[in-house]
């Protein structure tokens, strides 16, 4: 793999869940930007082994440290021993319906270990900090597509932990001078990295459509199910603004530039590609992809599912200078080639 230029003047970031799905391909697309990476990930949710990923695509190592960002000491320890210049903020717990049923830890996780991160953050003198929020703080969408300028609700523990910290950034930037905040809300990010090298890695059976399309196709899994046929949509299937990962790291490393360029300053943009696919668009998009059958049946609606969400992503295009390149052929053949890679090796 390609090694990168050595530079003299390396800005270092934290990145917080950055063995995640997410934060693996932040870090990649900081180090390929001349970053410096310091890891900082409890494995909750993640295996170690994508660090080697990481290095293989990008001829760098990250830093990692195995810990928790609700342990100040931790925290404390990490800033003391990394010069660093920014955070990005990915660590977290996700799964819509698991936070209705275990809400406190939800709460710990998301809310309170925001609080002792960025509260670290002030001990250290850091204050450029970007957050994973969702668009699943904008609820029951009212008007497609959805600017940043939408009512936000919540109607479950996963996206109200969301508003909270979006409501603690703005108390923290109204409060004190220099804070430089993005609070990006992801759409539906899916995919995975072109090389294979790293992805999804869903635990148990998947929450989310695309890394459960990818076992159906495997043969891992008897049929995708799903979750009503009857919205007010083009096939009757739920339409969502999909994103490839690749794409949203970009996103990141953008939103970081714009943060750098400023002396204060609280940005809130929508990361999404502004187009909406239904399920049976992806299905379809998988099967190509794949050139595995995809079965499916048809069930009743999943509550608190929205017929349609997609971006409008003006914004993101005005203030970054970043757009969305990559479709969903991309999507679904980036996504078939990690998990074939992943669990069918040879
Ligand atoms: N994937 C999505 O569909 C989606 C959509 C919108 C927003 N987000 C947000 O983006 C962020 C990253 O999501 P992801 O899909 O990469 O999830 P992920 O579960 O793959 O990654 C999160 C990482 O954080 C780690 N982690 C969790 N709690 C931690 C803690 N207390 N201390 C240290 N590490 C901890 C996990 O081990 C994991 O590696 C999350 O905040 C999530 O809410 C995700």
């Amino acid at each position: 793999m390609r090694k990168l230029p050595t530079y003299t003047m390396t800005s270092t970031i934290l990145v917080t869940g950055g063995t995640g799905f997410i934060g693996s391909h932040a870090t990649v697309a900081l180090q390929q930007a001349g970053y410096s990476v310091v890891i900082l990930d409890n494995l909750c949710n993640s295996n170690p082994s994508v660090i080697e990923g990481i290095e293989r695509i990008t001829g760098t190592r990250p830093a990692f440290v195995q810990g928790d960002v609700r342990n100040a000491q931790t925290l404390d320890t990490v800033f003391t021993r990394h010069a660093i210049h920014a955070v990005m903020h990915f660590a977290g717990l996700k799964a819509v319906g698991e936070s209705t049923q275990i809400p406190l830890a939800y709460y710990d996780n998301n809310i309170y270990g925001s609080i002792q991160l960025l509260s670290a953050m002030q001990r250290a003198n850091v204050r450029t900090f970007i957050f994973s929020s969702s668009a699943t703080v904008y609820g029951n969408p009212t008007t497609l597509p959805i600017p940043e300028s939408h009512p936000r609700s919540a109607t479950n523990p996963y996206g109200h932990s969301k508003l909270v910290v979006e409501d603690i950034l703005e108390s923290l930037y109204a409060s004190e001078p220099g804070w430089r905040i993005a609070r990006l809300r992801y759409f539906n990010p899916v995919g995975a990295h072109p090389s294979g090298l790293i992805g999804e890695t869903p635990q148990g059976i998947p929450n989310n459509l695309m890394p459960y399309v990818a076992q159906v196709a495997a043969g891992k899994r008897e049929k995708l199910q799903i979750f009503g046929n009857d919205y007010n949509t083009p096939d009757g299937t739920g339409v969502r603004d999909y994103i490839h990962v690749t794409d949203l790291a970009e996103g990141h490393v953008a939103a970081l530039r714009y943060c750098e360029k400023a002396d204060q300053d609280m940005l809130t943009v929508n990361l999404g590609t502004g187009e909406g696919y239904s399920v049976l668009d992806m299905v379809a998009a998988f099967k190509a992809a794949s050139g595995r059958p995809i079965p499916y049946e048809i069930t009743k609606r999943r509550p608190g599912d929205v017929a349609s969400c997609w971006a409008d992503t003006t914004l993101a295009k005005q203030k970054l200078g970043w757009a969305a390149t990559k479709g969903i052929k991309e999507m679904c053949e980036d996504a078939w080639h990690w998990e074939t890679r992943r669990t069918m090796p040879g």
